[in-house]
């Protein structure tokens, strides 16, 4: 277990070698609000002996994440995910960016066995995600937090009760252990006097810190974080990345930020993915993606309106639509 403070410094984004291109049940009276959440899995998911569990637990050398030639559809009709292949190497953090709609989140439950199916292979911790049964993959999912686009907290739960409850799921760690574990994490994200509140007692930056601190209660190996920044005030996103930063750098964990905001992630990432259309079409490190003339990356990283991101997603002519020749 990690113990850390909210002034931890966080860590310097270094310049990096070019990657290669390459739940357990909640109690009943929680269930529904679980699942009215989306939460098919994990508020936070985590195992005290992370490390002991993950299969490449002693290979420093081994990605965190690998996923190759990944496909992926909801139904027949649409391909959402279009032979997608990513790596991330230990430590280190990844943006993945791109327009509303390209599939990040998708991806995000790829990753995490949420959804499956189709060819390609996702690898994460050196668990094949998509060969786990059931049981191996409640297991492999008590190695991974992650930050829900809308934060994802049970409502009628305190802040506190909120962190604490994938301690008390997950290890038999006496009360007094448990407090000081939440207050430690609360501390870390400047919420220990915000600890009595409820979730509607607290504003949309607080509730992100909230499930930020639950989402990495029990120390995650792999940290995923769906729009953390969305809808935050400019101090509070600055906050919330210097937080992102510091807590993969002091958990020793390896993160995945699902984000459009362009000048902050670029702050504190290593590298960046550019989705479109279920594609990577673009992938560097922040000073390669600012400096390219490729212009896919200068219409997202310049938010221009003209370039070959299109605005609407695909559908036939509204004429057609409409019945009108
Ligand atoms: N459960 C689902 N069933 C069917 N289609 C879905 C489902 N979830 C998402 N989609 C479709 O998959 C595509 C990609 O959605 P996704 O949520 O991955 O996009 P995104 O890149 O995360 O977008 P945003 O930035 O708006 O969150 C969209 O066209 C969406 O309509
Ligand atoms: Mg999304």
């Amino acid at each position: 277990m990690v113990f850390f403070t909210f002034s931890t410094p966080p860590e310097v984004a270094v310049p990096i070698c070019r990657w290669g291109r390459q739940t357990p049940t909640p109690p009943r009276r929680l269930r529904g609000v679980k699942q009215a959440a989306g939460l098919d899995f994990c508020y936070n998911a985590g195992a005290m002996n992370l490390g002991i569990d993950a299969p490449d637990a002693g290979d420093v050398s081994a990605p965190a994440l690998c996923v190759s030639h990944l496909s992926f559809s909801y139904d027949a009709r649409r391909r959402i995910l279009d032979d997608v292949s990513l790596t991330v190497p230990k430590g280190r953090i990844a943006a993945i960016m791109g327009g509303s709609g390209s599939g990040k989140t998708t991806l995000l439950r790829n990753i995490c066995g949420q959804v499956s199916g189709e060819p390609g292979e996702v690898e994460v911790l050196g668990y094949k995600v998509r060969e786990l049964g059931r049981e191996q993959l409640l297991q492999f999912r008590r190695n991974i937090g992650m930050l829900f686009q809308f934060g994802g907290l049970f409502t009628d739960l305190t802040v506190f009760e909120n962190v604490a409850f994938p301690l008390r799921e997950h290890t038999n760690l006496s009360e007094s252990v448990i407090r000081h574990l939440v207050m430690l994490k609360l501390e870390a994200v400047g919420l220990r006097g915000s600890a009595r509140l409820l979730p509607s007692e607290l504003s949309g930056g607080m509730a992100r810190r909230a499930a930020l601190a639950r989402a990495v209660a029990m120390d995650p190996k792999l940290i995923l974080y769906d729009e953390p920044f969305a809808g935050l005030d400019p101090i509070s996103l600055a906050i919330t990345a210097r937080l992102i930063r510091a807590l993969n750098s002091v958990l020793r964990a390896t993160s995945v930020i699902v984000t459009h905001d362009v000048a902050e992630s670029f702050q504190i990432v290593d590298y960046v993915y550019l989705m479109w259309q279920g594609k990577i079409v673009a992938e560097g490190t922040p000073k390669e993606m600012r400096e390219t003339p490729d212009p896919y990356v200068r219409q997202f990283v310049d938010a221009r309106s003209d370039g070959p991101l299109p605005f609407h997603q695909p559908a036939p002519p509204l004429s057609e639509e409409l019945g009108v020749l």
